[in-house]
């Protein structure tokens, strides 16, 4: 028997990559699966939450019981998700959102030029979505994610600093894009404790139980 931890709460999740066009049939993206967030969407449900969802291009089943939206672009999940985020207790930001997206986008394939001539590609800084949710004045509990290659714990503090929030959470696992494990590294105010290696729901279920203990008792809506 699973306790109804979240019971009465909104939890908004972000997840997967985001796909910036180049022209119609390019873009950049990265190797994000979704899984930690759709395995986070279906925990919280089991916990009781209300659970929105707001995805990008990812292969993956809408877990039971999740509201789900879709989007392509950094822009099109900042859309989506601020004027949803007021209406949620928590926001858990997974996805992997590209850092900068192209200037422009092309209307038309662009071709190749007969003399080897290369295109050049300027690009623009995307919105950074979790540091605006958490600059909200009604804002959700906020928990970041941090994926960096070295010193994560202290990169993962400074994050949490930058942006913010309170609650940040490095992948300890190696490369774990598409993978179906992972370590978690927990940081908040107080200090920093693992989640030990386990697959990505067991991970999720261990998340959402830290979450529910900082925001409090279950409440009835
Ligand atoms: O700054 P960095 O991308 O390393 O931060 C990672 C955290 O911030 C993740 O929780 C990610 O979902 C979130 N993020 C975001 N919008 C961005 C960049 C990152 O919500 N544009």
């Amino acid at each position: 028997f699973q306790p109804k931890l979240l019971a009465g709460r909104r939890v908004l999740i972000t997840a997967g990559p985001t796909f910036e066009p180049i022209d119609p049939v390019r873009g950049i993206t990265n190797h994000s699966s979704g899984k930690m967030g759709f395995a986070l969407a279906r925990a919280a449900q089991e916990a009781g939450a209300q659970v929105t969802l707001v995805a990008g291009p990812v292969h993956m089943p809408t877990p039971r019981g999740v509201a789900r939206l879709d989007v392509q672009t950094a822009r099109q999940m900042h859309a989506a998700v601020l004027p949803l985020a007021p209406q949620h207790d928590v926001f858990i930001a997974t996805a992997a959102v590209a850092d900068w997206r192209p200037d422009t986008t092309a209307d038309q394939k662009i071709k190749k030029q007969g003399d080897s001539r290369v295109p050049t590609l300027a690009l623009t800084e995307n919105p950074d979505i979790l540091a605006a949710v958490a600059a909200l004045p009604q804002r959700p509990y906020c928990v970041g994610f941090a994926a960096e290659s070295e010193q994560l714990l202290q990169h993962a503090s400074e994050k949490r600093l930058r942006k913010n929030i309170p609650l940040i959470v490095g992948n300890l696992g190696p490369a774990t894009f598409g993978r179906d494990d992972n370590a978690l590294l927990l940081v908040d105010e107080q200090g920093h404790h693992d989640i030990p290696h386990a697959d990505k729901l067991t991970l999720a279920r261990a998340l959402v139980r830290e979450i529910a203990g900082r925001i409090g008792q279950p409440h009835t809506p």
